[in-house]
């Protein structure tokens, strides 16, 4: 049995965890201590000194991040003595620091800001002209600029690189007031996971190239949804402002990620692709958004011809509405899934090898509902109803109904789909964990694969269909799929 320590903090007593630092443990009560270089998914480097607390019967202050728990410790975290050296330590490392907060983009998220106004509140003792200038607007790779002269040698962005892409670009150079970070020569900082180097940068000095500038964040809202990069389906904090999304930040949580990848965060720019589609196309033709134009597409074709695939891109509810919609409304027994990848972490971080969100999820239906996998349908069917990316594999030469993001040169319908900031939907991941999607930014030139459908079964003359996304909910209990789900 471990050994759990009791300790006091500011006077209230706790009962650690073997082996956990006093920041830890502090910080799991609901005790704040005020840090730069600790972050929980690093190793700790206990060089910034802004977490040190005074601990009875030690004569110096010690630092929290880096101090085990032992039984009996009595810890005060913000006696006189403690905010008098957080107030030293602010001044020490603003000594050399540019003050350039009006024209810097992580104003409003930045450490420095938050503490100086917590503990700092003094006038510097060197003058801007004294200060030891450093390099300023690096660009290191492909998503971010370094601005050394804010840089506060946390060594947060070497650790991530050494410890979590083990790709190690950066490194610490020269010594005392003339250290810097620097990237080792001929190589860039592009690693799959970089952009993780803004967000736990604690000051201005490592920004994101993609997202800088565009937006003050104080501006911003903040939705929670998941990433559908990839069969990982990472959970993150969708950022947005007037009916636009900025960027993508990780929800860090203990099922799937801490991080996430940078082609993950970059999901949200096929939204404002100049290929975006906003209109229905047929057969190269536009429709403007009328869904008639799509029934009188097939309603000469007979239901035995057509071919339905549920597809690994669509929300559990969207491939519901088209299972439905095939086997209620157009009664073809025609309904598929297509043959679907393996699914592992390959990289060892987070990126899936299955390139699809939901595959999990339609492996479920299929199973519950006995539908069939893997079938070449396109030379037996006139007619394949799917999303376009698997519309790609299996009806490659047939004509269809295909749902889409973007333009296509495919031969059918192309109706325009709304992406996943713009639709709600569950999916389930590799893990079997069922998240859903929730409506970022509104998009009235997209439909849902659900809408479509519901139009098609009214102007099939069906009084049958799901009427809203709670009638799926309930079909999707009533056939036992969500007892699948994590
Ligand atoms: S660039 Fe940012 S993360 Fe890296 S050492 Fe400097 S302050 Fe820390
Ligand atoms: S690993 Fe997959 S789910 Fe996670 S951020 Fe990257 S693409 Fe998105
Ligand atoms: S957070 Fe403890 S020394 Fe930096």
């Amino acid at each position: 049995m471990s050994f759990m320590p009791k300790i006091k903090i500011d006077g209230k007593e706790y009962i650690a965890k073997e082996n956990e630092t006093i920041l830890q443990c502090a910080q799991r009560n609901g005790i704040y201590i005020p840090r730069y270089c600790y972050h929980p998914s690093l190793s700790i480097a206990g060089n910034c000194r802004m977490c040190l607390v005074e601990i009875e019967k030690m004569p110096k202050l010690q630092t929290a991040c880096s101090t085990i728990v032992a039984e009996g410790m009595n810890v005060f975290t913000s006696s006189e003595k403690v905010k008098k050296a957080r107030k030293d330590v602010l001044e020490f490392l603003l000594k050399n620091h540019p003050i350039d907060c009006p024209i810097c983009d992580q104003a409003g998220e930045c450490y420095l800001q938050d503490y100086y106004m917590d503990y700092g509140l003094r006038k510097s003792r060197v003058s801007l002209n004294e200060k030891v200038r450093r390099g300023k607007r690096r660009q290191l790779g492909d998503y971010l600029i370094l601005d050394n002269e804010r840089c506060i040698l946390c060594t947060r962005c070497v650790r991530f690189c050494e410890e979590v892409t083990k790709t190690s670009e950066l490194f610490v150079a020269n010594r005392g007031d003339h250290s810097f970070i620097d990237i080792k020569p001929e190589t860039s900082l592009n690693n799959p996971y970089s952009l993780n180097i803004a967000d736990i940068c604690p000051v201005g000095a490592f920004t994101s190239a993609d997202f800088r500038f565009r937006q003050r964040v104080w501006f911003l809202k903040t939705t929670e949804s998941i990433c559908l990069g990839c069969a990982t389906g990472c959970r993150i904090k969708v950022q947005h402002n007037d009916n636009t999304v900025y960027r993508i930040l990780p929800l860090p949580n203990e099922e799937t990620n801490t991080w996430l990848c940078d082609f993950g965060r970059m999901t949200y720019k096929e939204m404002y692709s100049e290929d975006r589609l906003n209109h229905i196309t047929i057969e190269s033709q536009e429709f403007g958004l009328d869904l008639d134009k799509v029934f009188d597409y097939i309603k000469e074709v007979k239901p035995q011809e057509i071919a339905v695939f549920l597809s690994p891109n669509l929300s559990i509810e969207d491939n519901i509405a088209l299972y439905y919609f095939a086997s209620n409304v157009l009664k073809t027994e025609n309904i598929f899934i297509p043959s679907l990848p393996e699914r592992k972490i390959e990289d060892g971080i987070l990126k899936n090898s299955d390139p699809y969100p939901n595959s999990t999820g339609i492996e479920i239906i299929a199973n519950k509902l006995k539908l069939k996998k893997d079938e070449k349908t396109s030379e037996k069917f006139a007619l394949v109803i799917s999303s376009l990316e698997i519309a790609k594999t299996y009806a490659r030469d047939s004509k269809g109904i295909f749902f889409s993001l973007t333009k296509s040169d495919m031969n059918g319908a192309i109706v325009p789909m709304k992406s996943y900031f713009e639709n709600e939907g569950t999916f389930v991941n590799w893990q079997k964990y069922a998240r859903k999607t929730t409506v970022s930014v509104v998009n009235e030139k997209a439909f849902s694969v659900f809408d479509v459908m519901k139009r098609l079964a009214v102007l099939f003359g069906s009084n049958s269909f799901f009427s809203s996304l709670k009638d799926i909910e309930k079909f999707i209990s009533s056939n036992g799929i969500d007892k699948e789900f994590k």
